[in-house]
């Protein structure tokens, strides 16, 4: 079985729990050591997400708002909007896997690491979808991060800086706000369900933050950059959004490979 040709295979795949499969046959097949690597083999543009097949795509203006999570509405276009984020995060990190190529070992190791993690974070929210009623596909959703992916799909360095540095960075300080905002109704068993889910996913995002972080830096040793680069790439990404944080996760970034003046350029006030 050969690496590339099987991660683009489960790229491909639209049905979420066979994706989880050949996700989980891939992170076993490398964790033993059972692939080859052909990193000559070509690199195929994958122009529509996955999903397409399965779900209504809108622009990021017309998805359904996340209000009222006390009910059961509100807890399911909160959980589908999450689980989107999770099933998009597959792809983007077998996607990261399987387009750069001549890396070492441990890179490829690293994003099936990824990708098997968001699998368990898609499938912990498709349990409590079941709860309050709907499943995955029944609300409309957005393909920012698809359109990232695609748009960083040419170089090493601007992957990192984008996805899991960037995107994946932004995750981990807007998950604490939506639990604080759980927290603020009336306690019940799905609430109390939903905070337990989320908190799991910030603990393991650090980690998926911080492999970023170690091939970002990695790409731009490589390259003979200064990872100060990181600013000029997403400034060109996203024009002036660094620059208007309001609140960042200083603990949980640092945790992750973030440099304190790097946080301070970002707004951070305090940083240790
Ligand atoms: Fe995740
Ligand atoms: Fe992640």
């Amino acid at each position: 079985m050969e690496f590339f040709s099987e991660t683009l295979r489960t790229i491909r795949e639209s049905d979420p729990f066979k994706k989880g499969d050949l996700v989980e046959q891939l992170y076993t097949k490398l964790s033993r050591k059972e692939l080859t690597f052909e990193h000559d083999a070509p690199i195929e543009r994958i122009e529509t997400p996955s999903y397409a097949p399965i779900v209504t795509i809108v622009r990021p203006k017309d998805v359904p708002k996340r209000k009222h999570f006390d009910t059961k509405e509100g807890q399911g276009v909160l959980l589908h909007a999450v689980a989107h984020i999770e099933y998009s995060a597959i792809d983007l990190a077998l996607d990261s896997a399987y387009r750069f190529r001549h890396l070492p070992f441990e890179y490829y190791f690293d994003w099936i690491e990824v990708a098997h993690d968001e699998v368990r974070h898609f499938q912990m929210l498709d349990r409590l979808m079941r709860q309050v009623g709907i499943a995955y596909g029944d609300y409309p959703v957005h393909t920012a991060l698809f359109e990232a992916g695609q748009k960083s799909g040419h170089d090493l360095v601007e992957r990192m800086a984008v996805v899991p540095r960037y995107l994946e960075a932004n995750g981990l300080d807007a998950n604490p706000k939506i639990i604080q905002k759980l927290q603020s109704y009336p306690i019940t068993p799905m609430i109390t369900s939903i905070i337990e889910a989320l908190e799991i996913i910030l603990k393991e995002e650090v980690s998926h933050v911080f492999k970023g972080d170690k091939w970002f830096k990695y790409g731009c040793e490589q390259k003979g950059l200064d990872p100060s680069i990181y600013f000029e790439i997403i400034e060109k990404y996203y024009p002036g959004l660094e620059k208007k944080r309001l609140q960042l996760n200083v603990e949980a970034r640092r945790a992750a490979g973030f440099a304190c003046d790097e946080l301070k350029r970002m707004g951070a006030k305090k940083c240790e």
